[in-house]
């Protein structure tokens, strides 16, 4: 694992006044506040669903946390080093606050939202980010909950209430004219699964995913399974900011420029942000034989490596060629870089030496031969 990654833990941009990712999750704490206390959901019974908050959990955890507890099979991608970062064997930065679930309902927790920074090895471009945020949700529910609203089973009650609820979110968020739309997903550590979708300048968005969750995780949790139902949520709080105040570019959640950092502090949810002068890129290519006898690099490799020289500088990379020789059969990999800073020009013997450097770490990190 870079240092890279590890300079961005602790930033806690969900807990600073004015960001833009500490005002929607502020925004969406009210909804739920305001949920909680909603008379004719009291009246339906729905009167113990005051969530309580955590935005401090810390991001290391325990990799039977962050898999295992939350039913993620053995053989699912998430779990691989190259999508990953493992602490060691045992421990990793959580790739989602999902994470938290088993946690928080072991300490007792029946109806709580987690608010956090998570890690995921990823391509580089305008809406990847090694580190970004989300929120978790989730609500258990007694038995006597879904016999008081006549419902069959828990299921059907956690079902209802969940989709009513972020119903509700996305209206509040988007305006109560945003049309919305539920599709069947898979997770696995809920069933029934479902992604809620919102449509958005004329598109359809994924917003968050949720669903029933799994009685196995309940049991495991101590609560008696069969007398207990709970729903459960996820959400990315980087692309609700980034649709709704109009950011370009998942870059600038971390930059300091004042010309960002001051945007969000008169208007809260009604921002816009407003672009300053965007500098030019420059472009730069890099070509090489991926190592032989050993696993091939992967662009998340690759990407990892242009993260830990150029920082914030990349903007993009972008695989442009890849190719066998015939003859010897060695596998070329051709990607183009972007590097641009938001906040001043670059000069090119600057860029010229962040692209010696990549080119180095590539050479001396990843074992290629550059071409
Ligand atoms: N953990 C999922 C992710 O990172 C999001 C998610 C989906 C969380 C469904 C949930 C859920 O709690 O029920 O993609």
């Amino acid at each position: 694992m870079t240092d890279a990654v590890f300079d961005k833990m602790g930033a806690s941009l969900h807990t600073r006044p004015d960001h833009p990712i500490a005002i929607i999750k502020e925004a969406i704490y009210a909804y739920f506040d305001a949920a909680a206390s909603d008379p004719a959901r009291l009246a339906a019974g729905h009167g113990r669903s005051a969530f309580s908050k955590f935005d401090a959990l810390h991001p290391v955890v325990p990799a039977t946390a962050n898999f295992d507890e939350v039913l993620v099979p053995a053989d699912h991608v998430s779990r691989s080093p190259n999508d990953t970062y493992y602490v060691d064997d045992a421990t990793v930065l959580r790739c989602h606050t999902s994470a938290h679930q088993s946690s928080s309902l072991r300490a007792g927790e029946r109806a709580f939202l987690v608010t956090g920074d998570v890690y995921r090895r990823d391509s580089i471009d305008c809406s990847h980010y090694p580190v970004f945020h989300q929120m978790e949700g989730v609500r258990v529910f007694e038995k006597s909950e879904w016999e008081a609203a006549g419902l069959p089973d828990g299921t059907a009650l956690a079902e209802r209430e969940l989709k009513g609820l972020l119903e509700g979110l996305a209206a509040h968020l988007f305006g109560p004219s945003a049309e919305t739309r539920w599709v069947d997903a898979y997770f696995p550590f809920t069933h029934p699964s479902f992604e809620l979708e919102v449509l958005f300048n004329g598109e359809w968005m994924e917003v968050l995913g949720c669903g029933v969750m799994q009685p196995a995780i309940l049991g495991a949790a101590g609560l008696e399974e069969g007398a207990v139902s709970a729903w459960a949520f996820g959400l990315g709080l980087e692309r609700l900011a980034m649709c709704l105040f109009q950011i370009p570019d998942i870059r600038l959640f971390w930059s300091s420029d004042p010309r960002f950092t001051k945007q969000f502090r008169a208007g809260g949810m009604g921002s816009r942000f407003k672009p300053y002068s965007k500098f030019p890129p420059c472009f730069k290519d890099v070509s090489f034989w991926q190592p032989e006898g050993k696993p091939a690099v992967s662009e998340n490799d690759m990407c990892e490596v242009v993260r830990g020289v150029a920082g914030d500088l990349a903007e993009a990379v972008t695989l442009i060629d890849a190719f066998t020789h015939p003859k010897t059969g060695r596998a070329s990999t051709c990607y183009r870089i972007a590097y641009r800073s938001m906040e001043r020009s670059l000069e090119d013997e600057e860029i010229n030496a962040v692209q010696e450097r990549v080119r180095g770490a590539l050479a001396d990190g990843l074992g290629v031969e550059l071409r």
